[in-house]
């Protein structure tokens, strides 16, 4: 089933998620759902919970080895820094800097149960900061400059109301 993805301007993606205490079926079944999402999404990398409107922390991704789900991810260790250009699929059509650590550790869940501690470098850590700012509430609009955020916004109108247009 493919999920409606919530973008900017839904106060949805602005909610704090809450623990998952157990891999039931309405969990799996949502995994399932968000990784048939993602995979039928332009440009898409990861999508969380939050923006397909569910408050549970998780969130999965794909770069190009197949969809990881990772749950109640909590980074644990930081180191190094990395300045790139990112996008989100709930600001879909913008761009913008974002600093981020080179490396993170992250103790995580795996939808097997098994508990664990990943090590990423470069983009897969920029991913899985990305993906738990989410759960947080948190936007890349949020994380770059407030110059670069003033031409995002911007520029996100103009691409929606184009959008309305388009469709209307
Ligand atoms: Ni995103």
């Amino acid at each position: 089933m493919i999920l409606e993805i919530k973008t900017l301007g839904d106060p949805v993606l602005r909610e704090s998620c809450r623990d998952v205490d157990s891999l039931d079926g309405e969990v799996k079944g949502l995994i399932d759902h968000m990784s048939e999402t993602l995979m039928s999404s332009p440009g898409r990398i990861g999508l969380a919970a939050s923006q397909v409107g569910v408050l549970k922390r998780l969130f999965v991704y794909d770069l190009g080895h197949g969809t990881r789900c990772l749950i109640n991810p909590e980074i644990i260790e930081r180191e190094g820094e990395d300045l790139s250009e990112e996008g989100c699929l709930s600001v879909p059509g913008v761009y913008v800097t974002v600093p981020r650590f080179e490396r993170v550790k992250v103790r995580c869940t795996l939808p097997s149960g098994h508990r664990v501690i990943l090590e990423n470098e470069g983009l897969p850590a920029r991913v899985v900061q990305h993906e738990c700012d989410h759960l947080d509430g948190v936007l890349i609009v949020d994380r770059c400059d407030p110059e670069e955020r003033r031409r995002a916004l911007e520029e996100y109108q103009e691409l929606s109301l184009q959008r309305g247009q388009a469709t209307a």
